[in-house]
């Protein structure tokens, strides 16, 4: 079941910092602008969804020929993904809508992307559940995320700080993302370590026969 006010406590976050994103991601940007061209390469579409798309930071490297749909929580994020598929001339169709319960029928997509969006959705198992059951039998799942450290003692601190960096900024720093897609109806195919002592991944997963 959705919990509803902490839903609303991420898209009230989300929005209040959204005038500030791009300038607040300016330097995380240098190392994830490396990696977003990676992840989309390995998408093959045609019906990709993009989940979180936050300000539209993936839109350069969207697939040429690829029918894109992308969603966000937040009003905010989704009013300058709007403008900056203006400037590029990007082709998607963006729509308001929560991880967790997508208003699209079962098995509408091949492909399903989202980039450090489930360190902050509320419900990360409910979200990714939910991703199974609007991606194609087949289908697969591409993230880049950050989540809690393969090295004990950073991992523990990360613990420690989480409360006090969902306040700030609305995101969860201690996350178990390649365990939770791997209990919520997915098959794991590929988990690269992208550095920072396993802070950062890229994870490609395929639906399971039967999510
Ligand atoms: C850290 S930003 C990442 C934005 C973008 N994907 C990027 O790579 O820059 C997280 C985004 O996820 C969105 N978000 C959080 N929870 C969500 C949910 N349950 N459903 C859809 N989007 C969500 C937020 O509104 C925000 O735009």
């Amino acid at each position: 079941m959705i919990d509803t006010k902490a839903t609303e406590q991420t898209r009230a976050r989300y929005q209040r910092i959204a005038p500030l994103y791009d300038v607040m991601e300016i330097l995380a940007e240098r190392r994830y602008s490396a990696w977003r061209p990676r992840l989309w390469s390995l998408v093959q579409g045609p019906e990709v969804l993009e989940v979180g798309v936050g300000t539209g930071k993936n839109m350069p490297y969207y697939p040429d020929g690829a029918d894109i749909t992308a969603v966000d929580l937040t009003p905010g994020m989704l009013e300058r993904a709007k403008k900056r598929a203006a400037e590029l001339k990007a082709t998607v169709n963006l729509q308001l809508g929560d991880a967790q319960t997508l208003e699209f029928p079962d098995a509408s997509f091949d492909d399903v992307v989202a980039t450090f969006v489930f360190c902050s959705v509320p419900d990360p198992a409910l979200g990714l559940t939910e991703l199974a059951r609007v991606v194609k039998p087949n289908g697969r799942l591409l993230l880049l995320e950050h989540m809690r450290s393969t090295n004990p003692l950073i991992g523990a601190l990360m613990d420690m700080l989480n409360p006090v960096v969902v306040r700030m900024v609305g995101a969860n720093i201690n996350r178990r993302t390649v365990e939770n897609v791997g209990h919520s109806g997915w098959q794991l195919e590929q988990v690269e370590d992208m550095g920072m002592d396993g802070i950062f991944k890229m994870i490609v997963a395929r639906r399971n026969a039967d999510p």
